[in-house]
């Protein structure tokens, strides 16, 4: 039976820590692929992963290049190239410099590898899944931004210590944009299908959201830089969740037409996926206070996108 292929375009924290989540889980070979300047990063982390393999009892291929044509026949691209948050960078600048970026890398995807479903992890990250849908002109369904699956990850880790149960056990949904915006739910929010509602009280469940939603930030000072751990097992759960076709339900920046009202952009919703990529937007009921702040989130996100369109017209 012929090995998936991921290919991770930049071989920094985010990236590099992708190949080591793709490696645990066997999901196929590896690529990783950064600037000739840092080819020999790419190369070195690639070595040092692959010899992990008789340890951690992978089979797989792990190569670092800085060579596109390396990246052919690829089933999923996860692309992590670009700027990481510092404390004090404007917005803009990270809009600025990673667009430029995330183009170049994505117009080399849309030559090496053109049946790829390409993750983004890139941010600001919803300017970012435009600007690689624009760049690589994939059917929509190709095209999918890494958020929803760290930040409910974060979510589901501060209510399950809050209750002091198995993570496991607890599911949660959110929606929106990637950052201050994004849209938890709690009351699609369950431990072992009891409602959240019925084992913490509302100020505490308050206090994980508002914890989710600045998780990034909250690191960001911690570190200087931003995290890679969480922001990569998310990547790699969904890279999973495609070269498998297991069908999973995650939450990912995904197209939406009609659904949630967005009439055409890329937000934040829950979706399925399989080998086809993005097969399906889930549509959940949502109340007037939970549809307000969706409204809200997907308005900020055309913004961010406004931004885009304003900096690089070729894009609009
Ligand atoms: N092509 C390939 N790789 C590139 C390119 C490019 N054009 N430009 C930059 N890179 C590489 C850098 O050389 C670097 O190795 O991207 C890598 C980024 O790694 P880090 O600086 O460690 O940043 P990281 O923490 O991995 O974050 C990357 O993911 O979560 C987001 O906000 C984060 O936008 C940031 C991205």
């Amino acid at each position: 039976m012929r090995r998936a292929k991921i290919s991770i375009i930049g071989a920094g924290n985010v990236g590099a820590t992708c190949a080591h989540w793709a490696a645990a889980k066997e999901l196929g070979d590896i690529v990783l692929l950064d600037i000739p300047d840092k080819v020999g990063v790419a190369q070195g982390k690639a070595i040092d992963l692959w010899c992990c393999g008789p340890i951690e009892r992978f089979d797989a291929n792990i190569v670092g290049t800085s060579d596109y044509a390396d990246i052919a026949g690829s089933d999923v691209v996860i692309v992590t190239a670009g700027l990481p948050r510092k404390p004090g960078m404007s917005r803009d600048d990270l809009i600025e410099t990673n667009v430029k970026i995330v183009r170049s890398v994505c117009e080399q995807i849309k030559q090496h590898a053109p049946k790829a479903v390409v993750i983004v992890v890139s941010n600001p990250l919803d300017a970012m899944v435009y600007t690689a849908w624009k760049a690589t002109g994939f059917p929509t369904n190709q095209i999918l931004g890494q958020a929803g699956a760290l930040d409910v990850a974060r979510f589901r880790t501060f209510i399950a210590g809050k209750i002091g149960c198995s993570i496991e056990d607890v599911s949660a949904l959110l929606l929106g944009g990637h950052g201050d915006d994004m849209v938890p739910l709690p009351r699609y929010t369950s431990v072992h299908g009891i409602p959240v509602s019925q084992l913490l009280p509302k100020e505490v469940i308050d206090s994980c959201v508002e914890r989710a939603k600045v998780g990034g930030g909250e690191i960001v000072k911690l570190m200087g830089t931003s995290a890679y751990y969480a922001p990569a097992s998310g990547s790699v759960q969904m890279a999973e969740a495609i070269i498998k076709d297991k069908k999973r339900i995650i939450p990912c920046a995904a197209w939406c037409q009609n659904e949630y009202g967005v009439g055409g952009g890329f937000v934040g919703v829950p979706c399925v996926l399989g080998k086809g990529g993005m097969e399906k937007v889930i549509e959940v009921e949502l109340d007037a206070s939970e549809k307000k702040l969706m409204d809200e989130s997907v308005s900020h996100v055309k913004d961010l996108v406004g931004v885009v369109k304003k900096m690089f017209p070729d894009l609009a």
